[in-house]
């Protein structure tokens, strides 16, 4: 840091210049997150002094907490459910595995395991770290989904949770939470769902709504993300549980607070992303989001249909706004890489389209490209893409 201070203007030319740098959300069609809606901007901007983790010194903003976490219940079929607005998705998913270790009651952490499915996201290895407990990862179903016999082989003595996915980041598939759900009840076992995309997706489908949340018994507790498909800012996370007696073992003293205990993992925390999930949710609405989960699906489809006719098929139908596709197989001799490698080049591909200032991800098993049809990848985009992707190929 300098001595002596610099003028507003000179900091925000650098701060603009830095900002340039940054890819416009209408070239990524591999983020999970998207411009956050006007409203949601507005009310963050308008809370940004506020600190939940002193809610005392802040009653309006912790009012304001409360009534969206009621509002996240609502959708999750639960609208008593207690929780609070996290940082994202990891948090949550860290805070319901400890929730789960420390409702266990007498816990060996060397021995204690959780089982998730192969397409649980990396925030549970980040958790089983941080909890000192292993991860078992059970293998999916020919449609990538959880394959709940496989779980059930799993289970021991030491297991403290089962996590099932609702929404996978790499595929957008729905695990059969139902199935898990009544595995749990059966093995008296914690069951955390993790909804932190699907969860603003799945209850706004048109037609099949698979069931993953508190409709379901036996789940405990579920992570929800209004910073991905709730269009809200970042960082927004929700993170909710069934019964208040889940969330008790998070309780840690704050003596020098207002409020005496503190069950986020997190201490000072902001009540902007309360505010704006609060102000997006009720501006929205439950048709404002059928609304724009509904263009998502359009433009689902018509990327599948245009990639279809440049010869790449989906790995899986895609069951919400994701869509992950098999590279077409590398004719011998007309590419750089192996030469006729018959499992195509995901990572060629990718690395090309950006020389395009196209942004895509690719997956692991199987190895394919995917793309997240997030509301700012409209149908213009869709179709500039597909016929960049055309040249590429
Ligand atoms: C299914 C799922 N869970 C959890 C996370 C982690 O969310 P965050 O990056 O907000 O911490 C992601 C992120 O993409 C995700 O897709």
């Amino acid at each position: 840091m300098r001595e002596d201070g610099a003028d507003e203007r000179q900091i925000f030319d650098e701060l603009c210049e830095a900002g340039k740098k940054d890819v416009p959300y209408g070239r990524v069609l591999s983020s999970m997150c998207t411009a956050p809606h006007p409203i949601a901007a507005k009310a963050h901007r308008t809370f940004i002094r506020t600190n939940l983790g002193d809610p005392k010194l802040f009653p309006g903003t912790a009012a304001i907490e409360r009534k969206c976490v009621e509002m996240l219940g609502d959708l999750l079929h639960m609208p008593a459910a207690p929780g609070y607005i996290t940082t994202g998705g990891t948090e949550s998913n860290i805070q319901a595995l400890r929730a789960a270790v420390l409702s266990h009651g007498r816990v060996d952490r060397a021995k204690a395991n959780v089982i998730v499915p192969e397409s649980a996201h990396y925030s549970f290895e980040k958790a089983s770290q941080l909890l000192g407990i292993r991860l078992r990862k059970a293998p999916l179903d020919d449609e990538l989904r959880a394959d709940p016999a496989e779980m059930a082989s799993l289970i021991d003595k030491h297991t403290v949770a089962l996590v099932a996915v609702a929404g996978t980041t790499e595929f957008g598939q729905v695990d059969p939470v139902e199935e898990i759900g009544k595995l749990a009840l059966e093995s008296d076992t914690y069951l955390h769902v993790d909804a932190a995309f699907g969860g603003f997706v799945i209850p706004f489908l048109k037609g099949c709504q698979p069931k993953f949340d508190f409709e379901v018994p036996g789940v405990s507790s579920i992570a929800i993300d209004p910073h991905k498909m709730g269009m809200s800012t970042i960082p927004s996370g929700g993170l909710l549980y069934r019964d208040e007696h889940l969330m008790q073992p998070l309780e840690i003293s704050a003596q020098y607070l207002t409020s005496q205990v503190q069950t986020s993992l997190a201490g000072t925390r902001s009540g902007a992303s309360a505010a704006a999930t609060y102000a997006v949710m009720r501006y929205l609405g439950r048709d404002g989001y059928r609304n724009i989960v509904a263009q998502c699906m359009d433009n689902t489809r018509l990327l599948v249909d245009l990639l279809s006719d440049l010869g790449l098929q989906p790995v899986i139908e895609p069951v919400l706004n994701i869509a992950a596709f098999h590279a077409p197989a590398r004719a011998s001799g007309r590419t750089s890489g192996p030469q006729g490698d018959p499992q195509g080049d995901p990572q060629g591909i990718r690395k090309r389209l950006c020389d395009y200032n196209w942004y895509v991800s690719t997956t692991v098993r199987p190895c394919a490209l995917r793309m997240v049809v997030m509301p700012h990848v409209s149908e213009d985009v869709v179709r500039a893409f597909a016929a960049d992707l055309k040249k590429v190929l």
